[in-house]
């Protein structure tokens, strides 16, 4: 029986924990403490701190394991690359998901390479001078932090005014002494799911993206096909593939974020990783194989194909949320009849269980999946299927 380390324990990792199980793979699932629901499905559990890659480096080595995967997350992506470095797992190396990991190396590898991204300058956060350093930028321009997700230390700046209040939150989410600034391109956001396989890129499959505005826009949800001129997708696919090189990412998924501007396609970032919020299940549709099968089969070094010409199944998504309060779930029912259009109702908690109002991807409560013959049938199912979902949430 081979072994699969699969790091992560949440809601995105439990769909690979599963399909280990229905596979027959023997599964070893690390994560920190907490309520997390792949602990129950896991053959073998290790509470450690997925970021410590010695540690679980380590542990890989006693258990002999055969691969070390996640998905939807890129906290993880580092100790994989360095796992599999060390145990000559395929994989993504330890160079190219240190790369991943942070904005400036990610960037600076892109502008190395002719990938198109937004202008930018690496700035030492204790700089007195960063007017000078940003004056060949236009605004409005955004902040980041290098090294954190999910638009942490991320802010948009519209005059100097702003650049001290700016530097400040950076500075609270970093673990770096510098971070970058760049020009925010005014477009419409999209992405890719992707998988880069022996050197090759297997399939891209770009998607559209419903986003929450929040404090930043944060994805809700998402559908394919994505319906962009063929001219507009063959650039970004030109865009992605060389994105994918410049960074050295190989054996691995790949989640891109873009925004299209002026019908060119500006790379924000690539994880190499598969995407979250019903990503992997997105592709699975589309194309008709179990994805998660296909990435845990690749992690583990088996011969996979990628059979992306037969199918094109349209499809959308949408995260249940609590929209208005934080508290306690009372109720939750699914009055959908049975669909042949609704792919998936899941609840992520139990009647009982606290909830918070939804600000950020993991306040998430659940999700709805549907499919059609055309992306339309496939919205006005995923629309009506949310309508018959009735959640009842006691209010703190
Ligand atoms: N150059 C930019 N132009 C416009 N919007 C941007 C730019 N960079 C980031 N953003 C916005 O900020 C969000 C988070 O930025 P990103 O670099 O993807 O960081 P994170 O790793 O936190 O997701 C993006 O999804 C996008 O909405
Ligand atoms: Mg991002």
């Amino acid at each position: 029986m081979k072994k699969i380390m699969i790091l992560g324990a949440g809601v995105y990792q439990v769909p690979l924990i599963k399909t280990a199980k229905r596979l027959g793979i023997y599964s070893i699932v690390v994560s920190i403490p907490g309520n997390y629901p792949g602990f129950a499905l896991a053959d073998k559990v290790y509470d450690e701190d997925t970021t410590d890659y010695e540690k679980i480096l380590e542990i890989a080595k006693k258990e002999q394991i055969d691969g070390i995967v996640t998905a939807g997350t890129d906290v993880a992506v580092i100790t994989i690359g360095r796992v599999c470095d060390e145990l000559k797992f395929a994989g993504l190396s330890f160079e190219a998901a240190k790369i991943a990991a942070n904005k400036l190396l990610m960037k600076s590898r892109y502008e190395a390479c002719g990938v198109r991204t937004a202008k930018f300058r690496k700035i030492p956060l204790d700089a007195g001078d960063v007017s000078a350093r940003v004056s060949e930028l236009s605004f409005p321009l955004i902040f980041k932090s290098v090294d954190s997700s999910g638009s942490r230390g991320i802010v948009r700046v519209d005059s100097e005014a702003d650049f001290d209040s700016a530097i400040r939150n950076v500075r609270d989410n970093t673990r770096s002494d510098y971070y970058i600034v760049e020009e925010f391109i005014e477009g419409e956001e999209f992405g890719a799911q992707a998988f880069v396989y022996r050197g090759e890129v297997s399939f891209i499959l770009p998607h559209g993206d419903y986003v929450f505005k929040g404090d930043t826009g944060v994805p809700i949800g998402h559908f394919a096909p994505y319906g962009l001129e063929p001219s507009v997708i063959e650039d970004a696919r030109e865009q992605l593939t060389a994105a994918i090189h410049a960074m050295g990412l190989d054996n691995c998924a790949i989640n891109a974020d873009f925004i299209l501007k002026d019908k060119k396609t500006y790379v924000l970032e690539i994880g190499g990783r598969s995407g979250a919020t019903c990503l992997a299940e997105l592709v699975s549709i589309y194309y008709g194989f179990d994805y998660y099968e296909k990435i845990l089969r690749c992690a583990l070094g088996e011969d996979v194909i990628f059979d992306c010409d037969k199918s094109a199944v349209p499809n959308a998504s949408m995260l249940l949320r609590s929209e208005d309060t934080s508290g306690i779930i009372k109720s939750q029912t699914d009055h959908n009849p049975k669909d042949p259009h609704i792919y998936e109702v899941q609840f992520d908690y139990k009647p009982g269980d606290h909830v918070e109002k939804f600000r950020v991807g993991p306040h998430r409560i659940g999700h709805v999946i549907t499919k059609g013959d055309t992306l339309e049938q496939a919205v006005t199912a995923l629309n009506k299927a949310l309508e018959n979902i009735e959640i009842h949430i006691d209010r703190d």
